[in-house]
Formats: C-alpha cells, structure tokens, sequence
C-alpha cells in the first residue's frame, strides 16, 4: 500500500510520507510553517491544527476521519485543562493514517502574518530574533561528569537543532536553580543574531514556560519618547505609552545638548544616565499597565536620531556637532541592555538599534524608510516626518534620498505665545470666515466647534497647539488678513476688528478671554515669523532633495510623525510646508519611525532589508548645501516666493 498523501493549507505544501507520522513531523518535513514550543510533548498547543473532512477533487483525494488517528489521552488532557476549540487537533499527537488535508490556522504559523495597516493593508511575516524552547534535560551521572549548561546544550541540539549557544555569567548562574526548581525540564529564549545567526540564551524558566515573550519598539526623539510593547508571537501591539524626553532640562534641541557636552565637564554621560533612568522608569510602568514581568520584555529596538543614538549609548556626541559630523559608528548594532545600563529588563535583553544614515540623518529616518517603503514605490514620493528636527526622504523605486532639517520646536507649538502642546485645551483646528474674518475654532478633548451651543459652558481654552497654530496662520492667509510676506495687514487694510495692534505691528485676535484664569489666545506677528523659520527649513530640505533627484514636481507625499497626522495637508500647502502636489496624494502615515522599529522587532527579515538598503540612501547635510539658504529664504513667502502651486491653485 503506497504511504498517505497529506496536503497542508493555505500553504499548499505537500507529500507522502510514512503511516504514523504525527502531523507536526510531516509538516517540518514538507517545510510547512507550524510552531511548536514544547518539541511534541503536548503542552504548548502551539501545534494546533484544523483537518478538513470530505472529498478533494482538486487534489484527487478524500480525507475522513479514519485518515487520522482517534483524539488520545494527552489531548483529552489538555481539553479538559485548556480547552480546544472544535474541530482542532494537536499536531503533535495526531497520526497520519490515510490521506488527509490539514489546515495550519494562523495562530499556529510559526510565521504569522500581521497586517501592519488596514488602508494598504500591508503584511508584515513574524520572525522574530528571540524564541522559546521547551528542553528535558538528563539528571546529572558522577560518573559522566557533566556540566549543566552542558547537558543543556546536548538536550537544545538534540531536540531543537541549537548548534552554537552565547551564554552569559547571569544566565549561567542562574541555570542550576531552573533546572532544580523544574526538576530538569525548563524552557529557554534564545536570541539569534540576524547577520550571523548566532544563538545567545537570554532568558530561562523552569518547566513549561506560556505566559509569553514581548519585546519593545521605541522611538527615543529629542523631545517626546514613545514605547511600544508588542507581543513577539503574534506581533500585536499590546500596551503604548510616551513621556517627555527629560533631556530637555539640558537643551530644547539637539544642537544645545551637543554644546552642553561640550561646555561641562561629565556633561554627556549626565544626559546619558538621565535618559537611561526614564527608559527604566517608563518600561516598569508599560509592564505594569500590560500585566506582563519585566523579564518577559526580551528585546527592545530602539530608533533614534544620531545625537540620541550617541547619549543613549554613552558615546560622546561632541563630534556630531561640527563638520563632517562623523558618527562614532553607522551600523546596526546589538548590545545588551545591561551594558548600556537599563536595570528594568531581564538581564540578558537585548537592545537592538537600527542603522544611522548620516551624522544628521539618524535611525528614525532609517526605520520611516523601512515602515514607508519609498524604495518600492513607483511614485515620487516625498516623506516628511515633522519634529523638533524634520526627517525628509525623496525617492522612488529608483533611488532613495535622505536629509534632515533643524525645524524647530515651533511646530510642537513651542516659541509661540499661546503655544502649548498637544494636550486637551488646546485649539487644534481654525477656520476664519472670509467675510467677517471671526475665527471659529476645535480644542483636543471637545467634539464641538466653538460656535456651536454647548461650547462655552463645556471647555476650556487653554492654548494653541502645532496643528491648530498651522490652520490659524493658513487660514489668515485665505482670508487675506496675512499677506505673503507674512506680515499681519492693519485693522483699516484688512477691515477686520479682531486685528489688535501689538507693539509696531499687529496680532489677530482668535479668543477673546471670558474672564480670569483665562487668556486671549492670539496670533502674533512673531508667532508667524517662527512659522515661517521652521516651514521654511521643512521645505528647503525638501527642495534640496528635488534638486538633487532632478526633478521639480512630487507625485505623493507622506506626512509622518505624530504632529504629521493632525496637520491639514490643505493648510500646511497654503502655507508652502510642503510642495505641491495632488491633494489626494497627501496622506498621513501616523508614527511611522515607530511602526518601523515595530516591524524591526518582530521580523529579522525587516533589519536585513533596512541594512542592506541604507548605504544606497543619497544623503544630503543640509548645514553644508550652498543652496539650502537660497531655498530657504525663496520658502520664506507664503507659499513660496518662486515655485507654483497649481494643485493648490486648483481648489
Ligand atoms: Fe507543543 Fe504539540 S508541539 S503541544
């Protein structure tokens, strides 16, 4: 009688193979995607699997009960411990008998796709670098004296193919208890190198270990950090939390802490340990809001810009602040979060840190790049991710350019007199009738307009945030209340009573105080000159990166960052933040530096992508570009002293 045929889906792999083999042996040896963290002892359930019964045509087959072997005891045990659901099979107990179709759901892919955005729907494939192993390990025998971690690394390359084991001095004292307190059975997370695919054991529990392994996507900018804890086995995002960046008591921006490196003594490492505290600080609370211990966060990935990358690892960023702004290193790197000093973690985590383009254009743009994917896009599209320093990529399928640009805080809304942050209170949203030049206006945390009943009794006004300062100042344009230089038109050239002088110039008016502990909220001449400095960075950045590709026009633009998704595109063109370009090609990506550091910890595959891409990325230092100054002063109009807007000129 010929051997049973079994087809896996949705894979499609296929074969025949030997009467009795478990469904987890015929997938491993048809290279079908099914995991299993306990090696077939059935306690894991990761090898869950779904037959299907009936005839198959198309594959020329017809699959019963009978193809199988009957559900047995250690599934029976776990039913009743556990719970299956209908109709599952554990893979590693079921026997094959007869032909048979066996669907692999996803929970139970070794490789799970996660769609990582419901607009594109992109797909990102689970492999992470850290993994679970379920190991038995053999008593210890006097009279073959040997060691622990030796039997351990017989039992790994027995049952799990482990060839060569890193194992640090935490682990290896940690070892004999875990196997004590697991009488010999315990399970281990062994970290794989992605360029050398060599093996570290990073983490150890006795027996069966299930409450999961996370790791954390952090996106560590000069300002604001923001945490993401993921889920390693199914890529999920299961916690997120951001605080400022306390560095900032030593410089707003990334310039001033290069100089206070410089200027004190100890200066560097001082901002080091403080950044390094609040990480600790920050990931103890993200545990605790997850219900996970911290020794279940295995890896962290870290996106940064090159300043940041220097603090963080204790590296002196004194170089970085003068031509040619040389980085201690560019590469990716892999050290151990306890020999940068974060204590929070278990010891052996990992901190895994993406690559650095250039002195001024840092991981966070590299990890933009690898989550926005211009280098596969047929459109040219420019990416802009807003900060207190602009991230600015051009490119297409053909080639990739990268600079940075000093914008300025202003767009968080500091340097502007009402300014705040993002925070409830805040005016978020301007429009200013054309006839009667009244501002009517949204602040976070109310879903009312002010105009509307209700408004007044309900909020409080408190301030004026980066995207709300943007429509305001737009918006004044459009009503012609503004004129292109920027200047704030008179009471009598605008016609317009909530024009207030200011000195030797002039404010618009947008709230009128409704008594103490409130203030009128203004726009003032200077907040619009602080406007114009940073969007003409934002801009010449860009223009440079045109100029350099060769081309005047953008087919698509990406705005990123977590300002980038509340700016109007509408209103950031008429205020020439941004080119022209087809409105309906200007989107909002979100935080694109974190979604791609999220990929980066869930997929080895994604690191080697951005590693092998970043040497090809044309980078441009804005510092030292001769014509950066001309873009920028022609980018101080509003728009744009020279360059057409068309597509705008269209609505
Ligand atoms: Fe763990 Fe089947 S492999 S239960």
């Amino acid at each position: 009688m010929s051997q049973p045929l079994v087809i896996f889906t949705p894979s499609g792999k296929r074969g025949r193979i030997p009467r009795g083999t478990s469904i987890l042996q015929a997938a491993r040896h048809l290279g079908c995607d099914l995991d299993s963290v306990c090696g077939g002892r059935g306690i894991c359930s990761r090898c869950q699997v779904t037959p299907s019964f009936g005839e198959f045509p198309k594959h020329g087959i017809s699959s019963t009960e009978m193809s199988l072997s009957p559900w047995n005891e250690t599934e029976e045990r776990y039913h009743r411990l556990r719970g299956l659901e209908p109709g599952r099979r554990l893979g590693c107990q079921a026997q094959i008998i007869d032909d048979v179709v066996v669907d692999v759901p996803a929970c139970s892919q070794l490789h799970q796709q996660v769609v990582r955005k419901s607009l594109d729907e992109r797909t990102l494939v689970m492999d992470p670098a850290v993994r679970l192993h379920y190991v038995e390990v053999p008593e210890p025998d006097m009279h073959h004296p040997n060691g622990d971690l030796e039997r351990l690394l017989i039992a790994l390359k027995e049952e799990w193919k482990v060839e060569e084991l890193d194992v640090d001095l935490p682990i290896l004292r940690a070892l004999p208890k875990t196997l004590h307190d697991g009488r010999g059975s315990l399970t281990v997370a062994i970290h794989q190198d992605h360029r050398d695919l060599q093996n570290r054991l990073i983490g150890l529990w006795p027996g069966y270990f299930d409450e999961g392994l996370y790791g954390l996507a952090i996106d560590l900018g000069s300002t604001t950090i923001a945490a993401h804890i993921c889920c390693l086995t199914s890529g999920k995002v299961v916690t997120s939390s951001g605080i400022m960046n306390p560095q900032i008591r030593f410089g707003e921006d990334l310039m001033s802490r290069v100089s206070y490196a410089m200027m004190n003594k100890g200066g560097s490492a001082q901002m080091t340990q403080t950044v390094i505290e609040a990480l600790d600080e920050l990931f103890l609370s993200l545990a605790k809001a997850a219900y996970i211990r911290p020794d279940q966060i295995c890896e962290l990935v870290v996106v940064c810009n090159p300043i940041m990358h220097h603090l963080l690892l204790g590296l002196d960023p004194s170089p970085l602040g003068v031509a040619p702004f040389a980085l201690a290193s560019a590469q990716s790197m892999t050290v151990s979060a306890r020999e940068i000093g974060l204590t929070s973690l278990a010891a052996s985590s990992c901190v895994y840190l993406l690559p650095s383009i250039a002195g001024h254009v840092g991981a966070d743009c590299a990890s933009v790049i690898l989550s926005e994917q211009p280098h596969k896009s047929n459109k040219r599209t420019l990416i802009v991710d807003v900060g207190t320093n602009a991230e600015i990529v051009f490119g297409d399928k053909s080639r990739v350019l990268a600079c940075s640009s000093p914008t300025g805080p202003a767009f968080e809304g500091a340097q502007i007199s009402s300014g705040q942050r993002a925070a409830p209170g805040a005016i978020e949203r301007v429009r200013i009738d054309n006839r009667s030049k009244t501002a009517r206006f949204k602040v976070i945390g109310c879903d009312l307009w002010s105009d509307m009943d209700g408004f007044a009794d309900t909020t409080k006004v408190t301030g004026i945030c980066g995207s709300g300062i943007i429509e305001a100042i737009a918006e004044m344009r459009l009503a012609g209340l503004v004129d292109k230089s920027g200047l704030i038109g008179s009471p009598q050239q605008t016609g317009c009573d909530h024009i207030v002088p200011d000195g030797r110039v002039f404010s618009y008016r947008l709230y009128e105080s409704r008594g103490p502990g409130e203030a009128n909220i203004d726009v003032t001449q200077s907040d619009i000159r602080a406007v114009q400095l940073a969007k003409s960075a934002l801009y010449a950045g860009a223009r440079l990166l045109m100029d350099e590709y060769g081309t005047d026009s953008v087919e698509r633009i990406v705005l990123a960052g977590a300002f980038g998704s509340h700016i109007s595109p509408l209103h950031a063109m008429v205020l020439g933040m941004i080119p022209d370009c087809p409105l309906e090609q200007v989107i909002s990506a979100g935080n694109a530096a974190g979604s791609g550091a999220r990929m980066a910890l869930c997929s080895m595959a994604a690191r080697r992508e951005i590693e092998a891409l970043v040497p090809s990325i044309e980078k441009i230092e804005t510092a030292v570009e001769p014509k950066f100054q001309e873009h920028f002063v022609n980018a101080n109009a509003l728009p744009h002293a020279i360059d057409g807007f068309p597509e705008l000129t269209k609505r």
